[in-house]
């Protein structure tokens, strides 16, 4: 389980951290926070060096756009999901949290 603080979090900038030895990319959406692993699934690309657009991040180097709510790939060359951390939010802390099937 990781702590941040919601306010350090800057909408549409994404984040990586560490969590239990998991890369995973934290974005803030709005008043969302969303937490997927931060390894494209089809090339070894951080996605939280691409963009966000909407619920969705942009992998910089081509371009696949992944749900940020399902892990699942939009767009072409990518075709496989990344994994989806669990996310909740109280006041000003937002903890992320490995799902239930992967702890
Ligand atoms: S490395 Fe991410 S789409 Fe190719």
């Amino acid at each position: 389980m990781l702590k941040l603080s919601f306010d350090s979090l800057v909408s549409g900038r994404p984040l990586k951290v560490n969590l239990d030895g998991h890369d995973v990319c934290v974005a803030r959406v709005g008043e969302e926070v969303f937490a997927v692993g931060d390894l494209c699934s089809h090339a070894d690309v951080s996605l939280s060096e691409g963009e966000i657009e909407g619920h969705f991040v942009e992998c910089w180097l081509h371009g696949s756009k992944f749900d940020l709510r399902t892990g699942e790939p939009e767009s072409f060359p990518a075709t496989t999901a990344i994994p989806v951390y669990t996310t909740s939010r109280d006041g000003d802390t937002v903890t992320i949290s490995l799902p239930e099937n992967r702890k």
